[in-house]
């Protein structure tokens, strides 16, 4: 059956399809029904089955006969290391963290926060939550203590799981001091943390508080998966939103199972046994899904990669991970194949391995640039798949889905909607656009399994987000077009939201940290083009009156409180000061022309701007220091 067949069925009957799915899943008791409508646009699904994640991921898998296969390759060019974990081994590795917990009171239910580099530890305190039911949520090395601090308090957290260093090039982040602050900055006081002292910086532990991660599981009894509802959380992953405050987008257990192990054959196309690998981080949803969940659930085995593209020693690390350990299938965002081009051009580090294990490759976390994908398919001679979602979906709303058929590449497309999500395209009052009109890219409800039931304590602000502009449909965030083929194109954010290096960031939660400076009247953070990371932010700041500070000084001031406030991964390096900000009549900021500005593309003027001389002095502040340079 083709794609055009596959997803008729879907729509068909969706519940069939669904169901259908749901049997490559082993329940404790199976679902009787797929959909549950709980009303005002909230749907949950197989939420009367019984299961477990960490069963259907390891489990199954050696009970099956394939204990000695490997699940997990950690390969470390920082540390100069690599390890293999069979199925057996990750099974009674996981058994023993989870038994661990439950010793010192984790139990279903109970949050447990993990902030850990990419080491298999972190995957198996991932499972290990699952195999008892605790709902973990984990949360990215680049962030800074204040950001940790927000996610302790809105899961409460009994227990947080953390490394005492991760490794960057050239530097050791010691995490075990962010904890610290995290923890005194926040309202809520976990009962206990794990520490995992690696021998590059072991940290000092906290009496009464921290216990180390090897003497807290050397007498713990082994724990056996516990059974939880389909609806059962099986996370929080934080996600930024045009605010400061966080999103805690939930996983239910039972969709999330269903359409991950879904995905894998028919969009990854491999088949259990065969090596995946997502060069991404646990801290994204990429991580989840991809490097932990979905390869494991459907048996494949999944290369935990602590490094970088380049640098990590060099722009051939992809390719020797590849062909060392006889990748299958790679998933890796636009700027890092970016990263390796711009330091390779011609793929003389390609041409050193032997790639022919290699089958395809696939794209995800911003747009993907022609350039980028046709410079990838001339050197790696496969297929690149650019595929759009969203922390929010889980998995891909729109791809080219290789396992079922492959369809014709259109560059600048991700293709088509895979089963389980009508995308339609909206005017601003709602109504469907015709073909090749852009628009509000919206989901028709419900969303398929595995997509967000709603946010953790936020039901109001999930519908407010996500509900409330195009009733019947959930509200992408983003904007864009369909073509007469049913291709997608996805052109830009509607929200202020922005991607830097494949990374979610909101300018919205920079401005409140801008505007914290006491030299700062009023300010703007914009996303500009930049050619490795995509997009970069920009701040623009109207200093108080009378502040004869010298503005170097106020810029470099506000620079490094991103950075400590938000974190390094928020990449906020540059900011200019200027007299006005642009703004509607009602005083709404003109961000969306500050970036036309900035990015030299063309822009219509507002109609509704209040002072149109101050795009003027915008433009040429802009380029007096190198933007905006027509
Ligand atoms: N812990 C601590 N700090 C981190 C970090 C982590 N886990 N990850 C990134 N940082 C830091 C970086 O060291 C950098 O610090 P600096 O300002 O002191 O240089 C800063 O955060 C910004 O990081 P990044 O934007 O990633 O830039 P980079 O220059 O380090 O690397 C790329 C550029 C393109 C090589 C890199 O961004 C990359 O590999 N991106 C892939 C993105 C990706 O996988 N996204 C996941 C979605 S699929
Ligand atoms: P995240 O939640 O971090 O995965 O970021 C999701 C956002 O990244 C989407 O809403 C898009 O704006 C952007 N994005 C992800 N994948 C793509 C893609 N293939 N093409 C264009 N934009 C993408």
């Amino acid at each position: 059956m083709g794609y055009r067949e596959i997803y008729a069925r879907w729509q068909d009957n969706p519940e069939a399809f669904w169901m259908e799915a749901a049997k490559a899943i082993d329940w404790v008791q199976a679902p009787s029904r797929a959909l549950s409508d709980l009303g005002d646009g909230r749907f949950e699904w197989f939420a009367d089955g019984l299961t477990n994640t960490c069963w259907n991921a390891v489990d199954r898998h050696v009970e099956a006969g394939r204990g000695s296969q490997l699940a997990l390759i950690y390969d470390s060019p920082v540390t100069h290391s690599q390890r293999k974990i069979t199925f057996a081994q990750l099974q009674s590795r996981v058994a023993r963290l989870a038994g661990a917990l439950r010793a010192q009171g984790v139990e279903k239910g109970d949050r447990v926060l993990i902030y850990m580099p990419m080491v298999p530890e972190a995957i198996e305190a991932m499972l290990a939550c699952a195999r008892i039911g605790a709902v973990h949520s984990v949360v990215f090395g680049g962030f800074a203590a204040n950001e940790l601090a927000v996610r302790i308090d809105d899961a409460q957290p009994k227990a947080i799981l953390a490394a005492s260093c991760g490794l960057e090039p050239g530097r050791v982040i010691a995490y075990k001091p962010l904890l610290d602050s995290a923890i005194a900055l926040a309202r809520h006081t976990p009962a206990f943390c794990a520490i995992l002292q690696r021998p590059e910086q072991p940290a000092p532990l906290t009496e009464g508080r921290d216990l180390d991660w090897m003497a807290f599981q050397a007498d713990a009894p082994l724990a056996d998966c516990v059974p939880v509802a389909g609806n059962h959380p099986a996370y929080i992953l934080y996600t930024s939103g045009t605010t400061g405050q966080p999103k805690g987008v939930i996983r239910h257990t039972g969709g999330q199972l269903v359409a991950l192990n879904w995905t894998m054959k028919n969009i990854y196309n491999v088949d259990p046994g065969d090596v995946f690998w997502a060069a991404s981080d646990v801290g994204w949803v990429v991580g989840h899904s991809y490097i932990c969940y979905g390869p494991l659930i459907h048996g494949n085995t999944s290369i935990v990669f602590e490094g970088k593209p380049v640098g990590t020693p060099d722009a051939g690390t992809f390719w020797r991970v590849i062909s060392e350990h006889q990748v299958r299938s790679f998933f890796t965002a636009p700027t890092a194949f970016r990263a390796v081009k711009r330091e390779d051009p011609t793929g003389a580090q390609v041409a050193r391995y032997d790639l022919s294990c290699l089958k395809q490759v696939y794209l995800a976390g911003e747009r993907a640039d022609p350039d980028t994908i046709t410079w990838a398919q001339n050197k790696l001679g496969v297929p690149v798949v650019d595929h759009w979602w969203q922390t929010e979906t889980g998995w891909a709303i729109a791809a080219n889905p290789l396992g079922i058929e492959t369809l014709p590449t259109k560059l600048g497309s991700p293709a088509v909607p895979m089963p389980g999500y009508q995308v339609d395209i909206l005017d601003d009052t709602g109504q469907p656009l015709p073909d090749g009109e852009l628009g509000s890219i919206a989901v028709k409800l419900p969303l398929p399994p595995g997509t967000l039931p709603t946010l953790w304590n936020a039901d109001a602000r999930f519908h407010d987000s996500y509900l409330s502009a195009f009733p019947g449909y959930y509200e992408t965030g983003d904007a864009g077009m369909i073509d007469a083929d049913g291709y997608l194109y996805i052109m830009a954010r509607t929200d202020d939201v922005i991607n830097v290096a494949g990374h979610r960031l909101s300018t919205g939660a920079m401005e409140e940290v801008l505007q914290d400076h006491p030299d700062v009247a009023e300010c703007a953070v914009i996303g500009v083009a930049d050619t490795l990371k995509g997009q970069t932010p920009l701040g623009f700041l109207c200093l108080n009156a009378g502040c004869t500070r010298p503005e170097a000084e106020i810029v470099a001031e506000v620079v490094q409180r991103v950075r400590d406030v938000i974190g390094p991964v928020a990449a906020f390096k540059q900011a200019l000061v200027v007299n006005r900000l642009p703004k509607t009549r009602s005083g709404k900021i003109l961000r969306a022309t500050m970036v036309h500005i900035a990015n030299d593309t063309p822009y219509k003027m507002p109609a509704t701007i209040d002072d149109p001389a101050i795009l003027d002095e915008i433009k040429n502040t802009l380029q007096r220091n190198g933007f905006a340079t027509a």
